[in-house]
This record gives structure tokens, C-alpha cells and sequence, in this order.
């Protein structure tokens, strides 16, 4: 990729895409259009520093506008797509399912109909450079019993929430879209991300949130379900080195080889906060503790086997747990801006809708 070839991102707003987008201009150089409606989770204070930045062009638009998204593309004739957009919490697509439908899967068909017109109309040359990169998720392959082995590329797809199977269906939808059309996409599925930017619904810097305020701690059922965690960076130099030297038609699982129960990311949070913002009246954060009802068809393990991208493109995770969320507990202490600003009325009228039923068990 050349520092002159620039990429659409949708999504670029959100949690991964503006860490993506962030990491993109640091690392290539090369200009982002990047394509974001601005839900509650798109949020453009995390590219404040992208501000006077001509390589950084914001469009406020919806991935299924196909009129937008053909203008975007002949105007600035991308070498690759990568997309991010959609909804992303499981919590929510129990609560309201339809815009998981909407984005995700019909939102996903649109952008690959743009696309395919889009290749059809390039010269040989970019035709051979062009690149569908869809960012997925290990939830496509449902959940792991205790001594399962993890999930691999060839693990069949068992999705459990609205939010996985919106995305398994735009997986095969991508999938077919090689096979039939020919357009040359990739895909990754990837594990649990945590880091800067990430909107305090998910567990992470709800976590975090809650305990520096002393407000109660919501685990869900027994906490012993188990995630794979990967610092959101990690992420996003998976997706550059898919993008750059990813084979067609394939796809790669991404993870941190960092499986935790939730109850123990929730300590190590209580703890860092007692060390980072010690409070006389809050006391042991670990007291906030509240197991709560748990989630419908709550998954109980993931855990990804990443040996496919380590063997075929040299990629590996470079954050150890430990010392990425004590890097992510201090990001959310020292920007209490960028929180104020995300809890607006939207985000608590959230909070009343998942939790007020979950009482303490
Ligand atoms: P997010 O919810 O933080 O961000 C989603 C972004 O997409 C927001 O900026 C939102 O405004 C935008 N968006 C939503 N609908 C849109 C539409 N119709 N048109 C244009 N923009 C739209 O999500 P995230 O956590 O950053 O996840 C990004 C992608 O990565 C998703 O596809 C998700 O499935 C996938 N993923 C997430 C994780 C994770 O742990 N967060 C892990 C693996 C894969
Ligand atoms: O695995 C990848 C997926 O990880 C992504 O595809 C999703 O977009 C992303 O949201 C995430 O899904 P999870 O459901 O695993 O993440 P969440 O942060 O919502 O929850 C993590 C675990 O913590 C899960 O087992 C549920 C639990 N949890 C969550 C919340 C919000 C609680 O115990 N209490 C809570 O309040």
C-alpha cells in the first residue's frame, strides 16, 4: 500500500474503527474516508486529534446509502474497504433485535452490492490491489464447553444471540459474494477487545466507570463465563496485516491467547482502581460486587486458536493482559472528558433498561 492509495472505513467512529483509523495514519500514512452514521455508539471526540489532518475525511452517512457510498467511491477511489460498522453490544440485540438486522446484515449486503459495482468498473491494475476486508467475531461459532479446544477456521458456526447471528449471516453473505461474484474480500473473526474509546456499555468500562463512582458492580449469573481478551491495538495491526498480505476468500481468527473469567477481570479492575483512585469513602471496590440475573443464552467460553494468522502472516498479539488494562484504567482516569461526554441522556437511559430487572441475586 502506498502512502497516495486511500481506504474506506465504516464504522470509524466507533470503539475498533477510530482505533483503527487513529493506528492507520500513524503507521501507513494514507488518507481514510471514513463512513459513519454516528449511532450512540459513534462518537467523533475520538478523532479529535485528527482534526486538522486533510489525510482524515469524516462523511456522516449510512453504510446502506448506496447513492453516498457509489459517490465516495468513484470521487476517491479507495484501494480497499474495511468494515467496521455495526451493532455491536449482545445486551441490546436481546432488548431490540431489528437494528441488528438492519445494519449488520442488510446494511452489510448494500456496502458488498456497492463494492462488486464498484470492482466491476476498476482497470486490471486496481482490480488486482482492490481489498473487502469484514471485521467479525468469534460469537459466530457459539459457545465452548471447559475443555473444548478453541475455536479455528473451520469450527461450524453455532451463533446464540441476535447480535451473533447478524453477523454470521453477513459472514456467509461476504463468503458468497467471493464465490459468486469474485470480489476479493477477507474476513476476520475476532475475540473480546478492550482499550481507549470503548463505550461504557460493555463490560470493560462499564466496570471501570462503576468503580470509580463506588456504584454497584453487575456480574452476570455466576461470573465464571470465560472471554478471550485482546488489546483493541493488537487488533487493528491484525486487520493491516490481513489487508496486506491476507490469501482471498480466506479467513483468520484473531485473539489474545488471554481467556479470563469475568469475575477475575472484575477484580483485577477493582484492584487497579483501589491502587490508581484510592477513596477513603468508597473503600475495597471488590465490596461492589453484585452478581446479577444472568444474560438469556449467556455464552460461556470463548477462547480463540490464532495459528493460522501467526503461521501464515507473522502476526501476534504484543499486550500481555495485565499490562494493557492497567493502560486502560489509566486512559479512562485521565479523560474524564471523553466519559462525561459519552454518558449523555442516551447512554443512561441504557443503563435503566438493562439493569433496573437485574437485581442483586
Ligand atoms: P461500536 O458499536 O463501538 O461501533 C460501531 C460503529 O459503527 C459506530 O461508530 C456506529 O456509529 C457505526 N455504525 C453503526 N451502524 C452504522 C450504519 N448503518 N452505517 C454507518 N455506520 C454505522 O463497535 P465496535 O466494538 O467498535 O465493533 C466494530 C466491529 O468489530 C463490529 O463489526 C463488531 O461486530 C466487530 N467486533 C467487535 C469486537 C469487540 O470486542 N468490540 C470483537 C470482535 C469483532
Ligand atoms: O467476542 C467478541 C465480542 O465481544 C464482540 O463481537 C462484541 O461486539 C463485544 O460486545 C463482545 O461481546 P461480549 O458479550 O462478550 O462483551 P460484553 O462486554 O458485553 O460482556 C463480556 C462478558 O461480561 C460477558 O460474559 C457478559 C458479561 N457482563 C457484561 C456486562 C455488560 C457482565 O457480567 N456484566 C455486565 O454488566
Amino acid at each position: 500500500m502506498s502512502k497516495k492509495d486511500s481506504i474506506l472505513v465504516t464504522g470509524g467512529a466507533g470503539f475498533i474503527g477510530s482505533n483503527f483509523v487513529l493506528t492507520w495514519i500513524k503507521e501507513i500514512g494514507s488518507p481514510v474516508i471514513n463512513l459513519d452514521s454516528l449511532t450512540y455508539a459513534g462518537n467523533r471526540n475520538n478523532l479529535q486529534s485528527l482534526n486538522d489532518d486533510s489525510r482524515h475525511i469524516f462523511v456522516h452517512g449510512d453504510i446502506a446509502d448506496e447513492a453516498l457510498v457509489a459517490r465516495l467511491l468513484s470521487e476517491h477511489k479507495p484501494t480497499a474497504i474495511v468494515h467496521f460498522a455495526a451493532e455491536s453490544h449482545v445486551d441490546r440485540s436481546i432488548v431490540g433485535p431489528d437494528a441488528f438486522i438492519k445494519t449488520n446484515v442488510f446494511g452489510t449486503f448494500s456496502l458488498l452490492q456497492s463494492a462488486r459495482a464498484y470492482y466491476a468498473g476498476l482497470n486490471a491494475e486496481p482490480q488486482k490491489a482492490f481489498r473487502f476486508l469484514h471485521v467479525s467475531t468469534d460469537e459466530v461459532y457459539g459457545s465452548l464447553a471447559p475443555d473444548d479446544p478453541a475455536f479455528s477456521e473451520t469450527t461450524p458456526y453455532a451463533p446464540n444471540s441476535p447480535y451473533a447471528a447478524s453477523k454470521a449471516s453477513s459472514d456467509h453473505l461476504v463468503r458468497a459474494y467471493f464465490h459468486t461474484y469474485g470480489l476479493p474480500v477477507l474476513t476476520t473473526n475476532c475475540s473480546n477487545n478492550y482499550g481507549f474509546y470503548q463505550f461504557p456499555e460493555k463490560l470493560i468500562p462499564l466496570m471501570i466507570l462503576n468503580s470509580l463512582e463506588g456504584k454497584p458492580l453487575p456480574v452476570y449469573g455466576d461470573g465464571q463465563n470465560v472471554r478471550d481478551w485482546l488489546f483493541v491495538e493488537d487488533h487493528c495491526s491484525a486487520i493491516r496485516a490481513v489487508l496486506d498480505r491476507g490469501r482471498l476468500g480466506e479467513t483468520y481468527n484473531i485473539g489474545g491467547s488471554s481467556e479470563r473469567k469475568n469475575i477475575d477481570v472484575v477484580t483485577t479492575i477493582c484492584d487497579l482502581l483501589d491502587e490508581l483512585a484510592p477513596s477513603e469513602k468508597i473503600g475495597s471496590r471488590r465490596k461492589l460486587i453484585s452478581y446479577v440475573k444472568d444474560r438469556p443464552g449467556h455464552d460461556r467460553r470463548y477462547a480463540i486458536d490464532a495459528r493460522k494468522i501467526k503461521q501464515e502472516l507473522g502476526w501476534e498479539p504484543a499486550a500481555q493482559f495485565e499490562s494493557g488494562i492497567r493502560k486502560t484504567v489509566e486512559w479512562y482516569l485521565a479523560n474524564q472528558d471523553w466519559v462525561e461526554n459519552v454518558r449523555s441522556g442516551a447512554y443512561q437511559q441504557w443503563i435503566e433498561t438493562n439493569y433496573a430487572e437485574r437485581v442483586a441475586r
